[in-house]
């Protein structure tokens, strides 16, 4: 594993209170990091700083310099440096935090900057909280209660603006509501490269929109609801679905492509509702593609395998488990693993081809990088399979060599692991003349054709882990149970292992990591219950020179 490098510290007072921050903190940072909150809605740590909410509002200062001697001052009557303090407010969010830096959060000043402010955005705001789909999750709402004097002095009428305007597929906005932040528009401009957010009017008229003839369509637009401080920018699939704070909160993976974007994983009663970026400096910032949002779908996706089968006949799990098994040791097999599955099940893959004498293959899913969080390559885990040894080289799209091995008779049964070997190249003809053994989730050519099938788990339902693009190894949490009548990829391949002969391993993640540990040279001295939630970088010397697909993303650059 690598040890991140240390940051240049320098000493600011907050509050009376001293603290050492990396040089180019922001004040609003510097000052979370003491536990204090300075309340702000413009300010985003990850664009760029608009200075227009002013509700970061706070006291600065620098210690006094003798002009001549350039020695600090020292208060008489304390005996500490004397602070030169700005006589007015000052904005936290435009200021990163220089040697000395005093800064008070909590003086008469600042609650009457923060309480003026208040009132002012409350102006013409709906008030309409008992069905705002932000409610739980809003600052407004928040702040109002914290800073906020608790009553309005206002009593003119409120002004009227667009309500549920579609700004794209997924976005609806409600523009009473939008607080004129500008964090939905710097986020298009700098984040997804999509200038499509702008402001019409002036004044209290101003209102957010789209400019004329653009949508917001872009794969990142749900980004600018995540961000949105109040309950303007709302998601057209969860609105009015759920309130949060029944949403039980799941850390995961988005699997959609090599980049592992740290996701969040929101389900009430075993049903998923929403999922959303989760935080990682090091992988996705706090951004996700929309695609991946969408994923939960599959978990009650029509044509989802829920029964095992036998030569297409439904069967009891056991006997299609004991038919798996007599085909294996029959011999003459092939494995195909995945990229799509975690660590653990392609280390037990591994096992299986070992045991088998088996050549194993994998599929690579090749696309286009956006250069943001989306990679060249579709499968999450291809990385997985090199360190865990299921694959000594990089992946191809087809497994013709696989197809010409069945036409010629030197392979009688495959196993697949949850790929559709129909997309992958391998025609009826050929999958009439093997027999299958497909591990699956949803039906496809393969389950069609197989011998055996066995139901297996989706990501949202099982634990485990992914090796990302950087070689970061990440883990992903089971969300909600599993399918009735499917079983943890991990269990069937234990079991398989077993009746092959290959040795008992336990079909479950934690438990399997003990054995990950002791027998993989990239995993000592890592077990699956100390990986942090943002991943470990694991060293990716051994595979330095292949030829790997992805182009540059958000935080990766190909060697
Ligand atoms: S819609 Fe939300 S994020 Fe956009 S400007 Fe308005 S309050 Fe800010
Ligand atoms: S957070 Fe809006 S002005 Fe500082």
């Amino acid at each position: 594993m690598i040890q991140p490098a240390k940051p240049d510290l320098i000493t600011v007072n907050i509050d009376g209170r001293e603290i050492a921050v990396p040089k180019g903190t922001n004040v609003i940072e510097a000052a979370r990091r003491l536990g204090i909150e300075v309340p702000h809605y413009c300010y985003h740590s990850k664009l760029t700083i608009a200075g227009n909410c002013r509700m970061c509002l706070v006291e600065m200062g620098l210690p006094a310099v003798d002009p001549a001697t350039k020695a600090p001052i020292v208060d008489a009557a304390t005996g500490k440096p004397k602070i030169n303090w700005i006589p007015r407010p000052t904005i936290g969010c435009a200021t990163n935090a220089s040697p000395g830096l005093h800064i008070r959060t909590t003086t008469p000043m600042v609650k009457e900057c923060r309480e003026g402010v208040m009132e002012f955005l409350l102006i013409n705001h709906p008030l309409d909280c008992p069905i705002c789909d932000q409610a739980g999750e809003c600052s407004l709402q928040e702040h109002a209660t914290g800073y906020g004097r608790g009553y309005s002095r206002f009593i003119e009428d409120k002004n009227v603006k667009p309500k549920h305007t579609q700004l794209g597929p997924r976005v609806t906005l409600d523009d009473e509501r939008c607080i004129l932040c500008s964090r939905c528009v710097r986020f298009s401009q700098e984040i997804a490269k999509d200038d499509v957010l702008g402001f019409v009017d002036r004044g209290s008229y101003s209102t957010l929109t789209c400019y004329p003839g653009k949508k917001l369509e872009n794969n990142y637009s749900l980004n600018t609801v995540d961000i949105c401080p109040v309950g303007a920018l709302t998601s057209t699939d969860f609105r009015f679905k759920m309130r949060v704070w029944f949403l039980k909160q799941t850390e995961s993976i988005d699997p959609e492509s090599s980049v592992g974007c740290n996701t969040v994983v929101w389900s009430r009663e075993g049903v998923i509702y929403r999922i959303t970026p989760r935080a990682n400096d090091e992988v996705n910032d706090v951004w996700m593609p929309d695609s991946g949002r969408e994923l939960y779908k599959q978990v009650r996706a029509a044509g989802r395998l829920t029964e095992a089968k036998i030569d297409g006949g439904v069967a009891p799990a056991d006997a299609a488990l004991a038919k798996a098994g007599q085909l294996l040791k029959a011999g003459a097999v092939a494995v195909v693993g995945s990229g799509r599955s975690s660590v653990e099940e392609q280390f037990l893959t591994k096992k299986l081809a070992d045991a088998l004498h088996a050549p194993a293959w994998l599929v690579s899913r090749v696309g286009e990088g956006d250069g943001i969080l989306l990679s060249a390559d579709r499968n999450p885990n291809v990385r997985g399979a090199l360190v865990t040894g299921l694959i000594k080289e990089l992946p191809s799209a087809r497994l013709d060599q696989l197809g010409a091995k069945i036409d010629s008779g030197e392979i009688k049964t495959v196993l697949s692991v949850g790929e559709d070997l129909t997309t992958a190249g391998l025609t009826a003809a050929q999958l009439k003349k093997a027999s299958i053994i497909y591990l699956g989730t949803h039906t496809n050519g393969t389950s069609a054709a197989a011998a055996v099938v066995l139901p297996t788990l989706t990501v949202f339902e099982k634990s485990g882990t992914f090796i990302n693009q950087q070689f970061r190894l990440q883990k992903f949490s089971q969300a909600v149970p599993g399918a009735a009548g499917a079983t943890d990829d991990l269990v069937l391949l234990a079991k398989l292992l077993a009746a092959a002969g290959g040795g008992t391993f336990a079909g479950e993640a934690e438990a399997l990591w003990t054995t990950l540990t002791a027998e993989i040279p990239a995993f000592a001295a890592i077990t699956l219950a100390s990986l942090p939630a943002t991943g470990l970088l694991l060293d990716r010397t051994p595979w330095a020179g292949l030829p790997f697909a992805e182009g540059a993303t958000l935080h990766y650059k190909p060697v």
